[in-house]
């Protein structure tokens, strides 16, 4: 592995400063900074190849799709897909739960069946599913958590019935970092002949993801939280649940025929790509993609182990702070308030240090609801940050305390 002064190096932006002070960014939760490279192959779509994918008979319009679908194929090895059908681009996990969710909901959903989520989900695996069962008249049944922020594994079995159609979870909680087991929630819900999502937007960039071994039916994440560009991400689903949906959205490229009396769709993984796609984007997101494989994922997992580790030691010496989330399975993030210290007052004078975190529910109210608080301050770590940084924010943190002693 390249060694931390090299990777820091690989992206620009963690050399700028703030109010004076070094950056120290612990909100990659959010969105993650993006390596030299993937500005470049961004950069050089623009300057050098930019026309529009799969239309052109020209010599541009056929380098931008060759680099598209390479781009798709990029994603496909890296999840270990079977397919190439089966990596639909989109705009990103919000994108493609939406378009899960009304497409499964327009072709199986019919009043009285039930979906599962946890009560750990982001809002964007909450809100489309509701927005689906008020359509079709359907339910929304929630695997309950403890106070560690762990789903509760027995109460799921049980509400795994008859008239479960789908089980939607995150791979890692957002707002805590716990992890699901989520090869045990697929073969529960698989036993009983029903399909599974999984939310991969906090779960692709820390650590191995393989759909295959997972056996997930869908699969979904964000470009930008694996350090490629915003506006692109993956929507990934057996090739037998993507043929038998119907495309959520109409437009060019998804058509095979079209007349006023019938259209007839194209086939995957087209059939979901309505419209001129961020294919910059997507090119972008290939190229976040093999940086991450040359950092390696184990790598950049033990490297998050150890971080998360030396965050949860550190901050915990703290005894004004309070930790939410204390599962021992983690991704690498502290949720923290400071006794009655208001979070949005912690972030706004960390932030004057230079020290960017996170404040507020996390787009995950019910979350906070469960833990009776409006929010918490989220240090989300990733591999380039370092240990000095974490001191840094320890000594923030007793500067947050001391002035409001
Ligand atoms: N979902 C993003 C977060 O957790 C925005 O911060």
């Amino acid at each position: 592995m390249k060694d931390i002064a090299e990777i820091r190096a690989d992206f620009p932006l963690l050399n700028r400063h703030v109010y004076g002070r070094q950056l120290v960014y612990f909100d990659n939760g959010a969105t993650t900074q993006k390596p030299q490279c993937v500005i470049d192959a961004v950069n050089e779509v623009y300057t050098s190849y930019n026309s529009n994918i799969h239309r052109g008979v020209h010599a541009l319009s056929d380098k931008a799709s060759e680099e598209y679908e390479k781009a798709r194929e990029k994603v496909r090895s890296f999840i270990n897909a079977s397919k190439r059908e089966e990596i639909i681009f989109t705009s990103g996990t919000t994108g493609s739960i939406n378009g899960i969710a009304f497409s499964f909901g327009e072709r199986f959903i019919r009043p009285g069946d039930e979906i599962i989520i946890s009560h750990l989900e982001h809002h964007a695996n909450i809100v489309p599913w509701q927005m689906m069962c008020e359509r079709k008249g359907a339910k929304l049944r929630i695997i309950p958590i403890n106070d560690a922020g762990e789903i509760l594994f027995d109460e799921y079995l049980k509400l795994l019935s008859g008239k479960t159609k789908l089980v939607a979870v995150t791979q890692a909680s957002n707002a805590l970092g716990t992890i699901l087991p989520v090869r045990e929630i697929i073969s529960a819900a698989h036993s009983a002949k029903v399909p599974v999502l999984i939310d991969g937007a906090q779960g692709i960039q820390h650590g191995v993801v393989d759909v295959t071994a997972m056996d997930c039916d869908f699969y979904v994440f964000s470009g930008h939280k694996i350090y490629g560009p915003t506006g692109i991400g993956v929507m990934y689903g057996k090739e037998e649940w993507l043929s038998d949906l119907p495309p959520y959205q109409g437009g060019g490229d998804m058509v095979e025929n079209v007349t006023f009396e019938k259209t007839t769709y194209n086939e995957l993984p087209f059939k979901f790509e309505a419209g001129t796609m961020n294919f910059a984007g997507a090119i972008g997101l290939g190229s976040a993609l093999d940086y991450v494989l040359s950092i390696g994922r184990e790598n950049i997992k033990a490297r998050e182990r150890e971080l998360l580790h030396y965050a949860t030691e550190k901050l915990s010496e703290i005894k004004e702070l309070k930790i939410f989330g204390s599962s021992d399975k983690k991704i690498s993030v502290v949720s923290f308030l400071l006794n009655d210290i208001h979070q949005y007052d912690t972030g706004m004078i960390l932030d004057k240090m230079g020290i960017a975190v996170r404040t507020g529910t996390h787009c995950a109210q019910p979350v906070m609801d469960r833990f009776g608080i409006d929010g918490t301050v989220r240090a989300s770590l990733c591999f380039y940050n370092t240990k000095e940084e974490i001191d840094i924010l320890g000594t923030g943190i007793e500067k947050v305390i001391t002035m409001f002693a």
